[in-house]
């Protein structure tokens, strides 16, 4: 099957990008199932109600977030209702939302998708090893589904290594988000698991990842913090990973980064039929 993973949507800038490339993707690449970090699209600060609805719309089948997820406060209330809506799964018992789902791709094959947080420079959670663990355990890959994406959203490319490792020949994909700036370490794991460090994001790269750049160049040169920081609305770049898997093992046998916007040679997925 063919899975597609989208990095952070950051502002105006990357769900233009995401609303006007996603659904020809889906449609000429015959994607089965999409994934979105959606968790900057309200001007770099979580999501509303309306933006993951948008997302959904143009063809996203799960949205995964991030440290950003509660920076929209209505995001506590929507997350309990919204089942394609997922929050890391290592934050507090009690929290809103859940951090994982098994949906139906658009092939019938049920995919799981597991959001989870790294710890260093990251907000302090419970450990993202046993949060992880105690979901894809509880939904093995070739038995209770058919793929199993994992978002791990995470600062560090040692601790996103160590997830990839963690789970190879369990997950058919482990991708980091978080860093908005993509990695070129993309491979397919010994045990079969696709992996990346860093997908990137889908928004404006005219920025500092994907944030206006006046202020952050102003508080890095004088230390003085100036205006409020807002997402950069140019030309939006899409910033993906394309992974076909193995039926039947759900296992990964073919990556493709994707990157679409301005400045860059036209992409495709060049998956054959
Ligand atoms: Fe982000
Ligand atoms: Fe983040």
């Amino acid at each position: 099957m063919r899975l597609l993973f989208l990095g952070d949507v950051v502002g105006r800038s990357g769900r233009n990008a995401v609303i006007a490339l996603l659904p020809g993707l889906i449609d000429r690449h015959k994607l089965d199932f999409v994934v979105v970090n959606g968790e900057n699209a309200a001007g770099g600060f979580g999501i509303t109600e309306p933006l993951l609805q948008d997302l959904l719309d143009a063809g996203a089948d799960c949205v995964t977030t991030g440290n950003h997820v509660w920076d929209q406060r209505e995001a506590l209330v929507f997350a309990e209702r919204q089942e394609r809506f997922l929050r890391p799964a290592n934050y507090p018992q009690g929290t809103p939302g859940r951090g994982a789902n098994v949906f139906t791709a658009r092939n019938g094959a049920r995919v799981l998708v597991v959001n989870v947080m790294g710890l260093l420079f990251m907000p302090a959670l419970d450990d993202p090893y046993n949060a992880v663990a105690r979901e894809m355990s509880s939904c093995p890959l070739g038995e209770a589904c058919d793929a199993a994406i994992v978002d791990f959203h995470a600062e560090a490319t040692s601790e996103k290594q160590v997830m990839g490792y963690f789970l190879d020949g369990k997950a058919s994909l482990v991708i980091g988000t978080h860093t908005h700036v993509p990695t070129a370490d993309h491979r397919i794991l010994a045990g079969g698991t696709a992996y990346m460090s860093d997908v990137g994001m889908c928004g404006d790269y005219d920025s500092v990842i994907g944030m206006e750049k006046d202020e952050p160049l102003k508080r890095a040169t004088t230390k003085i913090p100036g205006a409020r920081l807002g997402s950069a609305n140019g030309p939006g770049t899409l910033s993906g990973l394309a992974v076909e898997t193995d039926d039947r093992t759900g296992l990964a046998v073919r990556i493709q980064p994707l990157r679409m916007g301005p400045g860059l040679a036209p992409a495709e997925i060049a998956f054959g039929d």
